[in-house]
């Protein structure tokens, strides 16, 4: 767990001192997002990983949309995925979420930085 955090830190450090914080403009279109094996496992990380940190119970579907820039040696996707509440009664319906998701190029390592 340790060196997972510090590296989570460490990247948020970097966004501190670069001061490129979520920038806007410059995403690119992904056509087909649910082909990309790249896409799809950074959107199922995001849903694992809010689960972990949020204690819920969402059950990934599908992505429903995803945009991505590269920037500083990272990949960065913002997506809508569509997910269940496995808390939430059974019948009830998919949402969207939106998510917000690194990938360090250089060790493929995936780090969430929103969820809601
Ligand atoms: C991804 O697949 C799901 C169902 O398979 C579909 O509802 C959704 O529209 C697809 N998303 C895109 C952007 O193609
Ligand atoms: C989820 O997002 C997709 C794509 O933007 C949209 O077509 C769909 O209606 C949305 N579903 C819900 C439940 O809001």
């Amino acid at each position: 767990m340790a060196p997972k955090s510090s590296l989570t830190l460490f990247v948020f450090l970097i966004l501190a001192i670069t001061g490129k914080s979520l920038p806007h403009g410059d995403w690119r279109p992904i056509e087909n997002p649910n082909n990309s094996y790249e896409v799809v496992r950074a959107a199922q990380f995001a849903v694992a990983e809010h689960n972990r940190v949020a204690q819920t119970q969402l059950v990934f579907k599908t992505v429903e949309e995803a945009v991505w820039q590269p920037i500083d040696g990272t990949h960065r996707f913002q997506f809508v995925i569509s997910a269940m509440d496995g808390a939430a009664a059974a019948a009830a319906p998919p949402k969207n979420y939106t998510a917000i998701v690194w990938e360090i190029v250089e060790d493929l390592s995936l780090h969430l930085i929103s969820f809601h």
